[in-house]
């Protein structure tokens, strides 16, 4: 099995929603057992507490701060450890919310205490967590976006149309099949030979993509000149064309007749930077281009 960033994220999760639970109920414990504070030391930090509104009632011992410690911070994060536990969305999510819960706790006690040692790492524990809960959500929805090719069932109809395209984690194999499906036309995939995959396969392409540079491809397997339209599904990296489509767009100068373009990327952006860079490359003047959207699989496109 390759590696997952999910459940790399997913166990540092379940490490932070244990600690910051865990902890939470031992601390609510200690001062529903002591209310006074005095066992843990604490009791002379509760005329810090008296500026909170209805202090009066509530902080003139630790009973209703160990109760919402108890539910905030301890009950809250044992129940997202027990949902990451059963491998549940809900988990993750709460995961995330709770971290931040902890730094608006955290904030609270920014305002009533002098700046301590305790505070600041608990905020930095808080950050931690709600950071490791988006990645483990974004790298969820990221594993488990597929593209189920055999479902394209017109693909290949129309022997005068291609689709080329290249792509990292499928979201631009997703549209070139959608159109190629719609066309009826052939459909080619570029295949990089440098490492594109995964966490550093992302900052090879960013070093790529930065530099503008050609990267290395598979020789291109197909005859492209027996087609009389080809449609180019591109990524953009680095605001600017994907690396592997500049080394195609090299290779094919003077095999492709007509031309139109693809781009996806994160932005409302129109790119009209890489239509002009394929153009050049190729010497042709592109019929279309289409922009869309993508964040993390769901697709929108930009007019
Ligand atoms: C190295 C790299 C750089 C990127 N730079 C940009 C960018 O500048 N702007 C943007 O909107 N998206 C950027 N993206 C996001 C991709 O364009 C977007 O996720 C696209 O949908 C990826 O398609 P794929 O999954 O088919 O490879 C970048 C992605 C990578 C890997």
């Amino acid at each position: 099995m390759t590696h997952s960033r999910f459940e790399a994220a997913r166990k540092w999760l379940v490490f932070w929603t244990l600690f910051i639970g865990i902890g939470a109920v031992a601390g609510a414990t200690e001062m529903l057992v002591d209310p006074s504070g005095k066992a843990m030391g604490m009791a002379a930090m509760l005329p810090y507490f008296q500026v909170l509104p209805f202090a009066e009632y509530v902080f003139q011992d630790f009973v209703f701060s160990g109760i919402a410690l108890l539910i905030v911070n301890g009950l809250s994060n044992l129940t997202a450890a027990g949902l990451l536990f059963a491998r549940k969305k809900a988990g993750v999510i709460l995961g995330g919310v709770f971290g931040v819960t902890l730094m608006l706790w955290i904030c609270i006690q920014f305002v009533i205490f002098p700046l301590n040692v305790m505070s600041t790492l608990y905020f930095i524990f808080g950050l931690a967590q709600a950071c490791t809960g988006y990645a483990a959500y974004v790298f969820m929805r990221q594993e488990s976006f597929t593209v189920d090719t055999a479902k394209y069932k017109n693909i290949g109809r129309d022997k005068t149309r291609l689709v080329v395209y290249f792509s990292r984690m499928g979201y631009t194999k997703r549209t070139a099949y959608e159109a190629a499906d719609v066309l009826g036309a052939d459909i080619y995939e570029i295949k990089a030979t440098e490492r594109t995959e995964g966490t550093i396969g992302f900052w090879w392409c960013g070093r790529f993509g930065m530099h503008r540079w050609p990267m290395p491809i598979e020789d291109i397997s197909i005859d492209l000149t027996k087609y009389s339209h080809v449609t180019i599904c591109s990524p953009i990296w680095v605001f600017a064309l994907c690396a592997p489509v500049r080394e195609f767009c090299i290779r094919a100068k003077g095999r492709i007749k007509e031309v139109d373009y693809v781009l996806l990327h994160h932005t409302q952006g129109k790119y009209l930077n890489a239509a002009k860079e394929m153009d050049d490359l190729l010497c042709l003047t592109h019929t279309a281009l289409k922009n869309i959207q993508c964040r993390v699989g769901k697709m929108r496109e930009v007019k």
